[in-house]
């Protein structure tokens, strides 16, 4: 593969001399950069970096960045993009007064996007979540977890994870797998809860684990949808195949799920609208990510993440966008990191690390992924010169990534296409 030189960049974004494999607490609010910096790229990898007077003589390709900056491409480690159809008419319901929980207990929610999602085909699904991929490379992300959770039958889970393990293979990207069966009690189980856990666990499971479809397992914990035990159940058999849990917890209310999660070596828990102090007590020490989703709240009008009291309590957080039909259709990560700046109260160098290394963190792809480091994978973008780090939370309505690159080569020019 040609090498490509990448001269006169502003600033290049979290360059790591010493890569780390996530920040936490203070160490947040320092970004590592150089200024009027050159970034070489060989065999689809960073392979040096530094000021512009170090920069190499030659390469077989050379951009010049004319004083934009460069980020690490954003790493959404929790996206629900495969799925049938959108979800307008609640949004309008909401609008009228319904909640999203009224929503769900009506039959819609979750339960709506399962009923579309049953009788549309597997190829139909790709085609539509490859245009969500597409997508979301355009918004400069360049790796991405993806969740099950709309089939709710042994069938239909089945068919959505084939469908992510088709993405894995058509996409630039890194793609991680989520089982989410226990996403809500379909209907035909309503008065038959462990007749459901059952079936995830004797019969969903075992399909999945020997086709190598999931990376990992998760549930929805939540009243009206899953409780602690039997959220405690479901990773227990995850982990008898090997798949950690990634888990939504804490969206509505905060019911000791967040301990329960860290005590079973729970990768992340995320959500996190409704946090205790004895939550937080419990993450303290652990190697589970907290990920905040706010565009999530944001769309229905629901309180925000505390990621001050996270941070501010020496924690790590991730951000990624939940992008799905009902809560969050959007997988713009440039509109939760101004999120979580001007509601959640973070720092826009705090939501910077949480976007890319401790979303790659948090999708265990740390190594390869989420910072500028000699040897990671060269997943980038490059914006229009930029007054400052800041300025990219700052401008909430504008698009700042103009030109995307995945392993190195560019798959997106805002200037020409668009
Ligand atoms: O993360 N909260 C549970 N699951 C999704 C929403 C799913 C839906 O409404 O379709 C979420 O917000
Ligand atoms: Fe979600």
């Amino acid at each position: 593969m040609p090498s490509l030189l990448l001269l006169n960049i502003g600033t290049l974004v979290l360059a790591e001399t010493h890569p780390c494999s996530f920040a936490a607490g203070k160490e947040m609010c320092h970004l590592p950069a150089v200024q009027n910096a050159y970034l070489l790229v060989e065999n689809g990898r960073f392979s040096a970096f530094g000021p512009m007077e170090e920069c190499p003589e030659r390469a077989d390709e050379t951009i010049d960045a004319g004083g934009g900056f460069v980020f690490p491409s954003w790493c959404d480690s929790h996206t629900h993009i495969v799925f049938a159809a959108s979800r307008e008419q609640e949004f309008v319901g909401r609008i009228r007064g319904l909640s999203y929980e009224e929503i769900a207990q009506q039959g819609g929610g979750i339960l709506n996007s399962a009923r579309r999602l049953r009788e549309t085909p597997e190829d139909e699904l790709l085609e539509s979540a490859l245009g969500r991929i597409r997508e979301i490379q355009l918004l400069g992300t360049g790796a991405v977890e993806v969740k099950s959770g709309y089939g709710l039958t042994v069938e239909s889970e089945l068919k959505m994870l084939r469908v992510i393990r088709r993405l894995k293979e058509k996409t630039a990207m890194p793609v991680k797998a989520t089982f989410l069966g226990a996403h809500a009690l379909p209907p035909e189980y309503r008065e038959n809860r462990g007749g459901y856990i059952r079936l995830i666990i004797e019969e969903m499971l075992p399909q999945i684990a020997d086709e190598g479809l999931a990376d990992y397992i998760d549930a929805f914990c939540e009243k009206g949808f899953f409780t602690v035990a039997e959220t405690e159940q479901l990773m227990e058999a995850g982990a008898r195949y090997g798949l950690k849990a990634k888990v939504h917890v804490n969206q509505f209310n905060s019911l000791g799920a967040i301990p329960a999660c860290v005590q079973k070596g729970a990768l992340s828990v995320d959500h996190l609208e409704v946090v205790s102090d004895e939550d937080i007590q419990s993450l303290i020490g652990s190697n589970t990510m907290p990920t905040l989703l706010p565009s999530a709240p944001f769309f229905l009008n629901d309180p925000y993440q505390p990621a001050r009291r996270l941070i501010d309590a020496g924690l790590p957080v991730a951000l990624a966008t939940d992008y799905n039909p009902g809560s969050t259709p959007s997988g713009k990560m440039q509109f939760v990191i101004s999120l979580a700046c001007i509601k959640c109260g973070m720092l826009p160098e705090e939501a910077i690390w949480a976007a890319t290394l401790n979303g790659a963190r948090a999708m265990e792809l740390e190594q390869d992924y989420g910072s500028i480091a000699v040897g990671k994978v060269a997943n980038f973008f490059i914006t229009p010169p930029l007054p400052s780090i800041a300025y990219l939370p700052y401008a909430f309505g504008s698009d700042l990534v103009e030109r995307a690159f995945l392993k190195g080569k560019m798959v997106m020019d805002k200037r020409i296409n668009g």
